[in-house]
């Protein structure tokens, strides 16, 4: 059974590109943030580099962690990122537990509240009249176009991709990591600088969203307590709905079928990422580091935000992306 595509939603995604997304999982526009909104968005990510103090960053004891115990000091500096501005540095820049590159040249990300806690990041959410978004692409209109009723807004983060040493992420759907039941995360990762082969662009395994299962999630190892004593995460099997309602998805293409298509974009590109895409990006190995910005949105309407993802939602519950 298939639902018919919502009604165009005026200054959302045109009939065209909404078509691309549907059969694609994804879908490439460019331009969407002008040079001026890319070079503010760089400069507040620069500014919030230099404010890291690493003298009181967990994750440098992190790496060095094992059995004292000094595991779960990271742990809970992960879980509890929902709601404020944390560093995670790239495992490449330790040696022997030893940080060797300057921290504006060690940090993989900063997340996962930029959305709500950064000016120029929390403005990208507005309607495009107040916003920095060309006309067309802002999160609330490009919502409206994939039918969201209730979209919360949730996982922001900078990702730097650091010359030579920003690290590979693998095959991956996202919805393993943002799971509501049935399934509905979708990414909204924009380019701050050139994405290209050499600097781990993404790429894509064109229409797996309709074939590949959410078969297992990242989830806290204990539910129900304070971050500290979560546990970590783990990967367990998912027993709920493995595809979005209403798409009629049942084939399983599996991980290593198809072909992975790179996506070289420019600054200031939109690429919107269906939760179910298979997706991943290679090792930054060149001079040039490859800064994005990317947030996720779930629908809150008529599914179930699981109690064990990784990420829970603050006491005011997730950003409401609709005013
Ligand atoms: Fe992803």
């Amino acid at each position: 059974m298939t639902t018919a595509p919502p009604p165009p939603v005026a200054g959302g995604l045109t009939p065209s590109q909404l078509t691309t997304f549907d059969r694609d999982g994804y879908l490439v526009i460019p331009d969407a943030l002008s040079p001026a909104t890319v070079d503010a968005l760089l400069a507040e990510t620069r500014s919030l580099l230099e404010g890291l103090d690493l003298s009181t960053h967990p994750l440098t004891r992190f790496s060095t962690g094992g059995d004292s115990g000094r595991d779960h000091v990271g742990d809970a500096y992960f879980l509890g990122s929902g709601d404020k501005v944390r560093f995670f540095l790239e495992e490449d820049a330790f040696v022997e537990g030893e940080l060797v590159r300057p921290k504006e040249r060690a940090v993989n990300k900063i997340g996962h509240c930029l959305h709500e806690l950064s000016a120029p990041f929390r403005q990208l959410l507005l309607p495009d009249a107040q916003s920095n978004n060309r006309s067309g692409s802002s999160p609330a209109a490009v919502a409206r176009s994939l039918g969201f009723a209730d979209p919360r807004v949730l996982q922001s983060m900078v990702i730097c991709k650091q010359p030579e040493i920003g690290g590979a992420v693998p095959p991956h759907q996202d919805s393993c990591f943002l799971y509501t039941d049935p399934p509905s995360a979708v990414g909204f990762w924009y380019a701050l600088e050139d994405a290209t082969l050499q600097n781990g662009c993404l790429s894509f395994l064109p229409g797996s969203h309709r074939g590949a299962a959410i078969r297992s999630r990242l989830v806290r190892s204990r539910a129900g307590v304070p971050d500290e004593e979560a546990g970590g995460t783990e990967m367990v099997e998912n027993e709920g709905a493995a595809f979005p309602r209403g798409k009629g998805y049942v084939e399983d293409v599996g991980a290593g079928d198809g072909e992975y298509v790179p996506a070289e974009v420019k600054a200031g590109t939109l690429v919107l990422i269906h939760g179910n895409l298979l997706h991943k990006s290679e090792k930054n190995l060149s001079q040039k580091g490859r800064i994005i910005y990317t947030f996720h949105i779930i629908e809150a309407e008529g599914t179930v935000y699981d109690e064990k993802n990784w990420l829970q939602p603050p006491a005011g519950g997730f950003t409401k992306l609709y005013a």
